[in-house]
């Protein structure tokens, strides 16, 4: 009982009103509390909090149940619901010590209001949009008991070909590092300890995004200096933001796998970067040291995760299996278990859990009566965010905005794809709930609805693709193939769209195929979507493609047949309504480009800020002797920073303040945004840097800020950028930070290739 007390816990915690107060414990507590806990703990009970369970519907939970009263588990994910989890935590506060359990989950781009995928939130470059979207996701993940969540996933990428390029928020370091923060403020709030608050835990630590030829959990090589100037701040952007925890990546780099990696765990993270919070492995990831070839069986690979600082084993057993081993032979030290166990607990002190256990799970009395209830969705809030998160990629002859009014053909297999409209990791959203195009549209057009739908094709007929869709990890099969040959479906949508004014076909990728494992060497809309687009662009009639997606897909040919394409990504559970709000005019589309669409898969990569190259290539000369492929025209399809609205803006007057930059001043570089069209809209104004000559090849241009501006019809105004030493640093080839005088040019524009440039010196 003494001891107990002494926790600052009490008898009888399976009862909710013993923890009625919620305000977070002093910080400067922590450290005593959790070496006093420490203390009192026993080898068994320490490995026992080092192991994270995946919670499966097959699982016996009693079994799980002593398991926890025994004090060897110190949390799970993937059971989300309060009901679910309250008998656990019931389980822990029966256990020696009642060292509470967390329980975590993939919240990645919503909890039960799905909004849109990363890829689509980083497309709105509205961070208010964004944050709101994240902050909601902790709200409603709390309310479900949940305590922390694997995201966000700040994976810069730059190789579309990999399946997760849909779960990041692009290319750029500079936008993605912006998003990151503003990610992790939303989930954890004012204090992870909040009861509407949950841990962020950054992932995939490191570089994961960078996976050879895009193919997932592929190795990773890369020189140091791309890695500190490109890939990492992100992941450092998340942590200075206060992240509680950091998820582990599968994948190796340089050779170590990450899990396996003192640089990148201890001299890195830790100590560099000071972190101080719970590392968890990725889901297997010790045991694959095995697989890796780092670690000749089990054992080894336990000595190496814990020596590296892996603090958690996710759904692994070899913590518990080996660590009393391993520490008996004198292979670890008492020390490194320590130390995991140290970060476990701190992170659930920084939850809120000790003081209050059930902070999240609250009491039985108080439980939604239905978990589900529509009424527990933010769907305003989900259809704001997802029309904010459209790119307008064409519109020729102002096809767009549609007239309520018109005879419109709907087509396409995501036209009615309640699935799909979540993109993957869509946590506990239900396509049931989920507002699919056809939905959409038949609300907006409500009495006027002069719309005709017809499916026009499937997804895909390839079996091979078929199937490997239908095996991914999810609940049943997705996607559900129509039986009728492709030539009877495209003949029917042929008949529908003659009689029409206007078609909208609604096709891309099921969201399977934009997932983890998911790479493809084609970033082609299949081939039997395909067939369909060419024999609706035959009639004549005007057409906009709407697309559906989780990576940039290679539209050559489709930006020629389309006269309007809006690229919607996966837009989540309102996804319908607002798609419908862009296509009708309702919201005139303000969303830009993350990453570059490539022209074709052999282009890639096609990210904007290269570095400077010897030779390179100028259009309109000749190619011959510089960087260029003969075969195709140089650059991308649609550049990063790059989107339409159903107004036009101009940008004039740019100004630099100065000409001339000291180390301690600041240069004002400012520009006349206007609104040059009929409609108000919003359009984002974005500011580059070139360092002309450096110690190191530099970066053609590298975005350093922007702004989001709502600009009336007719209205303009004057936008300022702040421009001072601390903008123009980098890492040199000694991997010092800093900014070398010389020459830069500045340049503003509406994306990253239609610049107006200015220079000033840096002295
Ligand atoms: C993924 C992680 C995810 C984990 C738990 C892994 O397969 O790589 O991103 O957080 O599963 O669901």
């Amino acid at each position: 009982m003494k001891k107990l007390c002494l926790l600052g816990l009490s008898i009888g915690l399976a009862s909710h009103s013993v923890w009625a107060d919620t305000k977070p414990a002093p910080i400067e507590n922590k450290d005593a509390f959790v070496s006093n806990l420490m203390k009192q703990m026993t080898l068994d009970e320490k490995i026992g909090q080092l192991r994270l369970i995946s919670i499966g519907p097959e699982m016996p939970r009693e079994l799980i149940r002593k398991e926890i009263a025994a004090g060897n588990i110190g949390g799970t994910f993937n059971s989300i619901t309060r009901p679910e989890n309250r008998p656990m935590q019931d389980a822990a506060m029966r256990s020696r010590l009642k060292i509470p359990m967390f329980f975590a989950y993939d919240v990645i781009h919503g909890h039960r209001t799905i909004f849109p995928i990363p890829l689509a939130l980083a497309s709105s470059w509205d961070m208010d949009a964004i944050g709101r979207s994240g902050r909601i996701a902790a709200k409603e993940a709390a309310a479900d008991s949940l305590d922390i969540t694997f995201a966000p996933m700040v994976d810069i990428s730059r190789d579309p070909r990999w399946g997760r390029t849909s779960e990041g928020f692009g290319e750029d370091t500079y936008l993605v590092s912006r998003i990151a923060k503003v990610m992790v403020k939303a989930y954890q709030g004012e204090t992870p300890s909040a009861a509407d608050s949950i841990m962020a835990s950054v992932k995939h630590f490191a570089l994961y995004g960078a996976v050879e030829g895009g193919r997932d959990y592929n190795t990773v090589d890369m020189s140091p200096v791309k890695m500190y100037q490109d890939y990492l701040p992100p992941y450092r952007a998340a942590i200075d933001a206060g992240a509680g925890g950091v998820m582990v990546a599968l994948n190796s780099i340089n050779g170590i796998p990450a899990t396996a990696n003192l640089w990148l765990m201890q001299d890195l993270l830790r100590k560099e970067w000071g972190f101080k919070g719970l590392a968890v492995s990725d889901h297997g990831a010790i045991f694959e040291l095995i697989k890796h070839g780092v670690a000749r069986d089990g054992r080894e690979a336990a000595k190496l995760a814990i020596k590296a600082g892996i603090d958690m084993s996710m759904n692994d057993t070899l913590y518990g299996k080996e660590l009393p081993g391993l520490l008996k032979s004198g292979e670890i030290q008492q020390s490194d278990i320590d130390n995991a166990v140290r970060e476990v607990l701190g992170a659930k002190y920084d939850m809120g859990l000790f003081k209050d256990p059930y902070l999240r799970i609250g009491k039985a009395e108080d439980d939604p009566a239905d978990t589900y209830a529509d009424s527990r969705l933010h769907r305003a809030e989900a259809r704001d965010v997802a029309r904010r998160s459209m790119v307008l990629l064409k519109n020729q002859n102002e096809t767009l905005p549609l007239k309520k009014t018109a005879k419109i053909v709907l087509v396409g297999p995501l036209a009615k794809a309640p699935i799909d409209m979540m993109g993957s990791w869509a946590a506990a959203g239900k396509p049931e709930q989920s507002v699919t195009l056809l939905d959409g549209m038949t609300h907006a057009l409500g009495d006027q609805a002069k719309l005709t739908y017809v499916r026009g094709a499937n997804i895909t007929e390839d079996k091979k693709v078929l199937d490997y869709l239908n095996f991914l990890n999810f609940d049943a099969p997705e996607v559900v193939n129509d039986p009728r040959s492709a030539q009877v479906m495209i003949d029917e949508a042929v008949k529908a769209a003659q009689q029409s004014d206007v078609i909208v076909a609604a096709v891309g990728e099921s969201r399977g195929m934009s997932h983890e494992s998911s790479s493809r060497t084609d970033l082609n809309i299949p081939a039997n979507q395909r067939d369909l687009i060419k024999a609706l662009k035959a009639t004549g009639k005007p057409l906009v493609l709407v697309l559906m997606n989780g990576r940039p897909l290679t539209i050559l040919e489709e930006k020629e047949q389309a006269d309007a394409i809006l690229e919607t990504w996966f837009t989540g559970t309102e996804g319908g309504n607002a798609i419908a709000d862009v296509l009708f005019g309702d919201y005139n589309p303000s969303g830009k480009l993350p990453i570059s669409i490539p022209r074709s898969v052999g282009q890639i990569p096609t990210y904007y800020n290269h570095l400077s190259i010897g030779r390179p290539f100028t259009p309109g000369k000749p190619g011959n002797y510089t960087s260029q492929y003969f075969d195709d025209t140089t650059g991308p399809l649609f550049p990063f920073g790059y989107g339409l609205s159903y107004t036009s803006f101009s940008l004039s007057d740019m100004a630099l303040s100065s000409t001339t930059l000291n180390k301690t001043g600041k240069i004002d570089a400012s520009v006349t945004v206007k609104n040059t069209g009929k409609r108000d809209g919003e359009t984002v104004v974005q500011l580059y840097i070139q360092d002309v000559v450096g110690s190191m090849i530099r970066p053609l241009k590298e975005l350093k800020n922007f702004q989001k501006v709502m600009l009336k019809a007719g209205e303009q105004k004057v936008i300022h950028f702040t421009i001072e030493e601390d903008d123009l640093k980098f890492y040199n080839a000694q991997l010092k930070y800093a900014a070398e005088p010389g020459k830069f040019n500045v340049q503003i524009g509406l994306d990253s290739e239609d610049v107006t440039q200015q220079s000033f010196e840096l002295l």
